[in-house]
């Protein structure tokens, strides 16, 4: 059967443009499905007039996050929709971009795509599946995403493919009239992938030479790498922090827990200084790469048997809450240096008349104490001293009851 008229979801993405000029080229109608063409594959908005008089879909339509449960759950819907808004306007068959390797993935983004497919499978329509290595375009993307001097970019073995490429190969996919209907049971799915093997970072490191970019392509792509497969920007970040625990870990523990806690909050602060673009990924969902892993099991450790479990990870929360905080203060002060190229002193002085008028009124005769009599100290000195503070606390709190 000939296909006359597609309709792409996800026809304005990376690879959903070019689906949408290869079969315009090809002289097929298109009607183009994203949220910025008036068309909601989630919510339905305005899908069964998109879909009125089309004969074949093309999902390339995707979830912007890597977070598991939340892509999974936007696939499970637009496979749901596709499939009952296609089959009520009469659609013959849809066909989808998948991953390379996503019967292998267990975390992430990928792994939400093996759903994708099981779940697009599993509907009334036919489906073709074509799966394709990561992007040339994602590169740049990468680069983009950039905190900081540098770029921090995986040195994850892969095989780039265009964009383009991949579109012509999924067009030519979804209008052969040879092709199964769907994926026999058994036999491989097809895939596409560029001709060359590299790993991103050497990509990335010939972008970033034109693009005037430092690229550091030193993230762990060893065996026990987070992902397989970097699809989005928190994925990427989970392999920058992670990168940045090998940094905190001491070679040598101390025996002391004390010790343990103070190094570990030290170097997480000598390194955020290095890394500035860490303070702002500090304190959000831990890191489960083996570094980050290394650095709380060396932390536990130091605390086993201290005190009941609750009460040692009670400990390291606080611990943690403390130089976390100290140092996003210490990092937003330096930017805030930057960004006004006023020092902590130079806005003293500039914020002296205003703080003179309001201090002269005796509304606040504690600040006007502190403004006077305050003694002041470095940020460095500042920090070792709220952080022996917060151990004498916690160490009031792991003394055990006498049995
Ligand atoms: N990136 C890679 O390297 C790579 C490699 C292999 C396979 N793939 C797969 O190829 C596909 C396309 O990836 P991509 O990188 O081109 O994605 P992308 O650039 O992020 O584009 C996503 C598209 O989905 C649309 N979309 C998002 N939410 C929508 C909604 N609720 N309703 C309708 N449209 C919606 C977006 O448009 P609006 O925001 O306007 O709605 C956009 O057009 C994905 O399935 C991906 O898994 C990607």
């Amino acid at each position: 059967m000939s296909i006359d008229r597609f309709a792409v979801a996800g026809a304005t993405g990376r690879l959903g443009r070019h689906v949408v000029d290869v079969l315009t080229e090809r002289g097929h109608q298109v009607v183009p499905m994203s949220r910025a063409t008036g068309v909601d594959i989630i919510t339905g908005d305005g899908l069964a007039e998109a879909l009125t008089g089309v004969e074949a879909i093309i999902d390339v339509a995707s979830w912007h996050a890597s977070e598991k449960e939340a892509a999974t759950e936007f696939f499970r819907t637009s496979a749901r929709n596709l499939h009952e808004y296609g089959q009520k306007a009469g659609v013959a068959q849809i066909a989808m971009a998948s991953i390379i390797g996503v019967d292998k993935a267990i975390a992430g983004f990928v792994a939400a795509k093996k759903v994708h497919e099981e779940l697009l499978l599993s509907g009334p329509l036919p489906v073709r599946i074509l799966r394709a290595a990561q992007f040339h375009e994602f590169v740049g993307q990468l680069l983009d995403w950039q905190q900081g001097d540098v770029a921090y970019i995986p040195a994850l073995p892969t095989q780039l493919v265009a964009c383009r490429t991949v579109a012509e190969e999924l067009v030519d996919l979804a209008t052969d009239p040879g092709a199964p209907a769907q994926p026999a049971p058994g036999t491989p799915i097809p895939e596409i992938a560029g001709p060359r093997k590299e790993t991103m970072a050497e990509a990335a490191q010939l972008l970033g030479a034109r693009r005037g970019i430092k690229v550091a392509a030193r993230l762990d792509a060893g065996p026990m790498r987070l992902y397989g497969y970097i699809s989005t920007k928190e994925e990427l970040f989970d392999l920058m922090v992670d990168e940045v625990h090998a940094e905190i870990l001491p070679e040598e523990q101390p025996g002391d827990w004390r010790e343990v806690l103070r190094i570990r909050a030290h170097r997480t602060r000598q390194a955020t200084l290095r890394h500035e673009w860490l303070a702002d990924l500090l304190g959000g969902r831990p890191t489960l790469g083996p570094n980050a892993l290394a650095v709380t099991e060396a932390t536990l450790a130091a605390l086993d048997d201290l005190a009941d479990l609750d009460t040692v990870l009670r400990a390291v929360e606080t611990v943690s809450a403390y130089f976390t905080g100290a140092i996003r203060r210490e990092i937003a002060n330096l930017r805030a240096e930057r960004a006004t190229g006023l020092s902590k002193r130079d806005w003293q002085r500039a914020s002296g008349p205003h703080v003179r008028r309001m201090l002269a009124t005796g509304r606040f005769p504690a600040l006007a104490k502190a403004v006077h009599d305050g003694t002041e100290v470095d940020a460095e000195a500042s920090f070792a001293t709220g952080l022996d503070w917060v151990l004498d606390a916690v160490a009031a709190k792991l003394a055990r009851p006498p049995a």
